[in-house]
Formats: structure tokens, C-alpha cells, sequence
């Protein structure tokens, strides 16, 4: 446990999710209790900048007052509805992702993880229907060194010893190969027409972040189409690189905005000295910001 924890309230709270909790995880030793935009607190009233946005589920901010209120609404009036009913607002919202994306069909998770194995059956259903793979033989191709989540399927398609210990046996049908190796994926395309898709992350997030040959996504779209072979995007990491890139031009942003708010202060104060008392009151007014 590291000294964040170790000297305050947080350890408490870790030492009761280590004992009741399924260790499945083994997050930073620091114990959050409430957070407001960038911001988040531990226990100790300690503040910390939240560069990591819960993997991008609130890039726009902890407790975004409109979001907040429009959940409480929603909730008050109908709180779940399972896939057996239609309800009057996940047509709108499947509407305006596959407009913003351009997308033809969405469907909304509650996890990564779902999304790959969705995808998993999507290329399985495709080989069949469209393909012409024979029943039962469709391979999948992974990047080697990929993290998509934790369930079984999933963790087929990886070499980490961690994912995977114990856990066997695993799916049938998946092929491992090195990320960023372009012409070693065509020789195995073209050898073997049984393949119904290729799942590779953009950028390799758990393997350390491995950013591929600037031309490689391109490449392997150019394989996919020519050898008939689906690529399904794993982006879940992008978005948080995307994330940090805008946090970073905001941080920049303020920075700037903060320098140059202060040197205008500095000038009207300057004004307010030179200038005697005619100017004092009108000065005084907007160095009050
Ligand atoms: C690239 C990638 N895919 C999939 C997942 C799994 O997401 P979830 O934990 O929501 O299932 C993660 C989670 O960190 C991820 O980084």
C-alpha cells in the first residue's frame, strides 16, 4: 500500500474491499469520496486532477449539473427497462450516436468488454452468412499483447499470463498475431479463407502504449477489404489518449488565459496609481473579476 493511503482514513476502506471484495482488481491505493469536474477527493480531503475520467465514461466532468439533473428526472419517472419493452428513449439516443459516428446500427453496453465480444459474434455471423465460411470454422484474428476485457471469450485471445491463468480451457477459433506487422497478416489472410475478422486495439493500451507505423491502420483497412475480412476497432484507450491530448491543450489554455488576466490586472492597477482619483472608481470596478 502505498503512502497515500497508508497514513489516512483510505486504509480502512481498503482493507474492508480487500477482505469482502472478488480481487479482480488491484486499483491505486487511493479511496475517493466525491468529485466535481476535473477534481476528486479522497477520504482525507486530499484533491487530485482526474486524468483518467473512469476510462472516458465521464469526460464530461464529475456531477455535470445537467446530467445529474437529467438522470434524477428520468429515474423518478422510469427508472429501468429491460429488453423485453420498448421505451420512449433509446431509439433518440441509438439516432443521434450513429449520426455523430456515422454509423448504420448501434447497440448500447454496459462494458468493453461486451462491445468485443459482440463484435466476436459478429464476425462469426458474417463469415457464415456472407463469407461463405463453413459452419463451425470461422477464425478470429487478435493483435498479440491486446487487453478487450476479462470474460472467457476475451481472455482466449490473450498471451497475458495474469488474464489467464487457470482459467482454461478457452475458445476455439482465434488466431494470435504480432501487432504492427503488416505483411506477415497478408501471407496469413491469404493462406487462410476461414478468417472472419481482425480485432485490434488503434493503440495498444495495456501492452504500454504501443502507437503502430503511422500508415499501419490504413494498411490492414486495405488487407481487410481486399482479402474479405472484418476489423473491428478497439478504442476504448483512444478516447483516453484523445482525452489527455484535450486536457492538456485546456490545462494550456487556462494557463495562458489565468497570465494574461493577471498581467491586465496589472496594468489597470498601474492605470489606477498614474491616473489619480477620476479613474480610481471605474478602474476598481473590473479589477474586481
Ligand atoms: C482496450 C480495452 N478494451 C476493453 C476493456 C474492457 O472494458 P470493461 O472493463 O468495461 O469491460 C478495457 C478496459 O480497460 C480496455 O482498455
Amino acid at each position: 500500500m502505498s503512502t497515500v493511503a497508508k497514513h489516512g482514513k483510505g486504509e480502512m476502506f481498503i482493507a474492508k474491499e480487500e477482505k469482502y471484495g472478488a480481487h479482480n482488481y488491484h486499483p491505486l491505493p487511493v479511496v475517493l469520496e466525491r468529485a466535481e469536474g476535473v477534481v476528486v477527493w479522497d477520504v482525507d480531503g486530499k484533491s487530485y486532477f482526474d486524468f483518467l475520467s473512469a476510462y472516458s465514461a465521464v469526460n464530461q466532468g464529475h456531477c455535470h449539473p445537467r446530467i445529474i439533473d437529467a438522470l434524477k428526472e428520468q429515474v423518478a419517472k422510469l427508472t429501468l427497462t429491460s429488453r423485453a419493452f420498448y421505451n420512449n428513449k433509446l431509439g433518440d439516443f441509438e439516432e443521434m450516436l450513429c449520426q455523430l459516428f456515422g454509423f448504420d446500427k448501434a447497440l448500447v453496453m454496459n462494458s468493453g468488454v461486451e462491445a468485443v465480444e459482440t463484435a466476436m459474434k459478429l464476425c462469426r455471423k458474417w463469415a457464415y452468412q456472407v463469407k461463405g465460411v463453413a459452419a463451425n470454422q470461422a477464425k478470429i484474428v487478435f493483435a498479440k499483447d491486446n487487453f478487450h476485457g476479462r470474460t472467457i471469450s476475451v481472455i482466449s485471445a490473450s498471451n497475458d499470463n495474469t488474464a489467464t491463468h487457470e482459467f482454461g480451457p478457452f475458445l476455439d477459433g482465434i488466431v494470435l498475431f504480432p501487432y504492427n506487422d503488416v505483411d506477415a497478416l497478408e501471407q496469413l489472410f491469404k493462406a487462410d479463407k476461414n478468417i472472419a475478422g481482425f480485432i485490434v486495439e488503434p493503440i495498444q493500451g495495456e501492452a504500454g502504449i504501443v502507437v503502430p507505423d503511422e500508415d499501419y491502420l490504413m494498411r490492414v483497412r486495405q488487407l481487410c477489404t481486399k482479402y474479405n475480412v472484418l476489423r473491428p476497432l478497439q478504442k476504448c484507450l483512444v478516447f483516453i489518449l484523445l482525452i489527455f491530448k484535450f486536457l492538456i491543450c485546456f490545462l494550456l489554455i487556462f494557463v495562458i488565459f489565468k497570465v494574461w488576466k493577471r498581467q491586465k490586472k496589472l496594468a489597470l492597477l498601474i492605470t489606477w496609481f498614474k491616473d489619480g482619483k477620476s479613474s480610481r472608481n471605474s478602474s476598481i470596478r473590473s479589477i474586481h473579476w
